[in-house]
């Protein structure tokens, strides 16, 4: 059994700033809810216009996702998770429980995780908020926890990354787990790209940087007009990554870091419209960085954005396309990204070449 839980969740006692959620409607959450992963329609949480819910996603056959997600599109876009590296299964419960503290259970009632470590007092009510932040609120409406705190792969408008914060790319697109690609807004205030160390997601090669340096303090800001911006301490703006003013109004709106290791802006059209999908937006200015991962990233040992042994290229669509080079196939044709092999065992003491498949 994978156990690889994230375990740090002590940052939660750190984070116990008073932040407003005054002028924002919301129906609660009560001390006591719960929700269960079962099959069919699965209750949910959700905001007060509808648009977002908390609750289990089902993954496959694999389990379920503890998540939050766009709940009026047909896609139901997943933008947070709490249990990505560790499914839940059938009969799980999450619950805010009669103290306060929100845990996830599995079916025997063994507690899997506390999804928000809230220390002694723990919290009065929960609520869905219509900007896709799910947070618990003290008897004097003060955030205690919020999920805007704890990203996944993807970025919100009003949501803020604070120093030391990342997103992790998920492994593929329809698997969840923890990818071979991260963001990190460092404490030395640069926003870097980074390959990770999979499964684990230590820094390995950055392929991606601000270069933004104006020390700790910095914030990588996604605001109500659809900028998205790393910010100082003291206020300035140091580096735009996306112009792109697009109403929040009209459109759905996020930034997320793909499994093919490239942070995109994405919108989708709120009003009904045909070939509805989520589309880069539409603009001359950037919306995905890095410009050409496929340069970005080479390792001097011919290993890049692809994996071992293959060809990396941006498609008209501008996005990454992996190939084998003549001679050698995809070690696993479903995760390109494990790169390629030769497809004939090399010749050498003088043994005839033979077909390795
Ligand atoms: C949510 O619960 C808190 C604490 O019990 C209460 O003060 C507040 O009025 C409630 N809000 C709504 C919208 O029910
Ligand atoms: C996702 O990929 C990882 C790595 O290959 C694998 O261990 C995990 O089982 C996959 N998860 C699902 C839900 O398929
Ligand atoms: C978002 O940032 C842009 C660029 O700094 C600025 O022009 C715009 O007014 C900001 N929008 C809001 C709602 O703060």
């Amino acid at each position: 059994m994978n156990l690889r839980l994230p375990y740090c969740f002590c940052f939660f006692l750190l984070l116990q700033l008073p932040f407003s959620t005054n002028g924002q409607a919301y129906k609660n959450v009560s001390l006591g809810s719960s929700l269960t992963a079962a099959s069919g329609d699965l209750p949910a949480w959700t905001s007060p216009s509808g648009e977002f819910a908390f609750g289990f996603q089902q993954v496959g056959d694999a389990g379920y996702l503890l998540a939050i997600w766009f709940n009026k599109i047909p896609e139901r876009t997943i933008v947070w998770s709490a249990n990505r590296n560790n499914l839940a299964q059938r009969g799980s419960t999450v619950q805010l429980t009669a103290d306060g503290q929100l845990v996830l259970n599995d079916r025997s009632g063994t507690r899997i995780r506390n999804t928000a470590y809230l220390g002694g007092s723990g919290a009065a009510y929960g609520a869905m908020l219509d900007t896709g932040n799910f947070v618990l609120s003290g008897q004097a409406g003060d955030t205690l926890w919020q999920s805007f705190d704890e990203p996944t792969d993807t970025l919100l408008p009003t949501q803020i990354l604070k120093s030391g914060a990342q997103l992790i790319a998920p492994y593929l697109e329809k698997n969840y787990s923890d990818g071979r690609f991260k963001l990190i807004l460092q404490d030395d205030g640069n926003l870097v790209m980074y390959t990770t160390a999979y499964p684990l997601t230590t820094s390995i090669f950055p392929y991606w940087s601000t270069g933004s340096s104006e020390g700790s303090g910095n914030q990588l800001i996604f605001n109500q007009s659809g900028y998205v911006y790393v910010v100082a301490s003291s206020g300035t703006i140091l580096n735009p990554v996306f112009s792109n003013p697009v109403p929040l109004q009209d459109f759905y709106h996020r930034a997320t870091i793909d499994y093919d290791g490239v942070f995109r802006q994405y919108v989708y059209p709120k009003s009904a419209s045909s070939g509805k999908r989520w589309a880069m937006a539409l603009t001359t200015s950037t919306n995905f960085v890095p410009p050409d991962i496929c340069l970005a990233i080479s390792y001097p040992l011919g290993s890049g954005a692809c994996g071992f042994n293959s060809l990396c290229e941006l498609g008209d669509d501008q996005r990454p396309s992996c190939r084998c080079p003549t001679g050698y196939s995809f070690y696993d044709q479903d995760d390109e990204r494990k790169g390629c092999k030769k497809n004939f065992i090399s010749q050498d003491c003088g043994h005839p070449s033979q077909r390795n498949r």
